[in-house]
């Protein structure tokens, strides 16, 4: 079978030594091993209670949990970020046929037309090529909407962000509070993709629950970062949630043994806010010091959440650094965009050495790969 390169490896894709640095997807990277290791030494601290098809024990904690977390009344695990985001929209469309979302983001763009497959639903993608839609296209896709020949009601409205294909941007807290609104005022149901939301907030210094209570329903990975190996929870009002494992089941994603993944992730997501920010700020002090080297630039992207180009003024064989970094200990993103250039993901893998050890890491590799160059 042909493995897609193009993939997020997220919190998988590859076995790294546990003092790796690796500067690449949102958290730490877990492979078989270290998956069943972290569980026994859960379990051995305290058992992990049992589930039924993904309801009660284990399972049911993590929902309380990260409904609290969120602010919400409920909150339902899903085994995929994919079908919690596809159970929400069905469910604030009640009926209509129209939903809202952004064209660069997951559900227009890798969800191989799920929605509209399976549930009947239409997407309409605004802001082509951005980050983000604005105030301003949300409201005339309504009045347009309207104002066919078959005035079509707008669903819901789905906000992704970070924005993965976009380098992990973010739409501004005041832009997601005037769009929302502007839905509240046509009675369209709102639904956050905050796969990333976490980071988000470690970039913003907006907490989950603030973001959380612009939407009627958020979605939140657990493997992406709070060290489950799949899994997603979707949380709203208790209404909206009642019953929903129900469509999880229709959809097969009524998972036997669910609770050893939410184990990991209930785990996971007590801890990770206060190392995330830690290594945020690591990782701005890392590229602010990284950047005292004459030939390299970073520059924050506008609106930007844990992704940081990093530029350099010389020419750098950057599979040449990637290399030298790696007999380091230290792994980025070779992957570039033909500029002279890299992306740096800021994880909680940076805790693992001091910025000077880095730094001096850094500047030797870069040495090495600028003279091979
Ligand atoms: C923004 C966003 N939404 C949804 C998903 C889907 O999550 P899952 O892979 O758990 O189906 C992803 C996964 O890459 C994502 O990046």
């Amino acid at each position: 079978m042909n493995i897609d390169k193009t993939v997020d490896k997220g919190a998988t894709g590859g076995v790294f030594s546990p003092t790796a640095i690796v500067l690449r997807g949102d958290g730490e990277p877990l492979d078989n091993a270290a998956y069943i290791e972290k569980l026994s030494s859960l379990s051995r601290r305290s058992p992990i209670a049992q589930d039924n098809y993904s309801l009660g024990g284990s399972v049911a904690e993590l929902e309380e949990s990260m409904a609290r977390m969120l602010g919400k009344e409920s909150a339902v695990f899903m085994p995929t970020g994919t079908l919690a985001n596809h159970i929400a929209v069905r469910k604030l469309c009640q009926g209509y046929s129209r939903v809202i979302v952004q064209e660069q983001g997951h559900l227009y763009r890798d969800s191989g037309d799920t929605i509209q497959q399976l549930s009947g639903i239409n997407l309409v993608p605004l802001g082509v090529g951005s980050p983000c839609f604005t105030y301003r296209e949300v409201q005339r896709a309504i009045e347009d909407s309207l104002s066919g020949r078959v005035p079509t009601q707008i669903g819901a409205l789905v906000i992704e962000s970070p924005v993965r294909r976009c380098h992990g941007q973010i739409m501004p807290f005041k832009e997601m509070q005037r769009i929302t609104q502007l839905c509240r005022e046509n009675s369209i149901g709102t639904h956050l993709d905050g796969a990333r939301l976490f980071m988000m907030s470690a970039a913003s210094g907006i907490n989950p629950e603030e973001y959380s209570s612009l939407f009627d329903t958020v979605y939140v990975s657990m493997w992406k970062y709070f060290g489950s190996p799949f899994g997603a929870i979707l949380a709203g009002t208790n209404e909206c949630c009642e019953n929903l494992y129900k469509q999880r089941r229709m959809f097969g994603g009524g998972l036997p043994s669910a609770s050893m993944a939410a184990a990991l992730a209930l785990e996971g997501s007590k801890s990770f806010q206060k190392q995330f920010d830690d290594a945020m700020k690591r990782g701005v002090e890392l590229l602010s010091r990284l950047s005292e080297i004459p030939e390299v630039q970073w520059e924050p992207y506008p609106n930007g959440s844990n992704i940081f180009p990093v530029s350099f003024s010389r020419k750098v064989d950057i599979n040449a650094l990637s290399g030298a970094l790696e007999k380091r200990g230290i792994f980025i993103n070779h992957e570039t965009d033909g500029i002279n250039r890299i992306h740096v993901t800021v994880n909680v893998t940076l805790l693992r050495k001091s910025v000077d050890q880095i730094l001096h890491d850094f500047s030797k590799a870069l040495e090495e790969s600028v003279a091979s160059s």
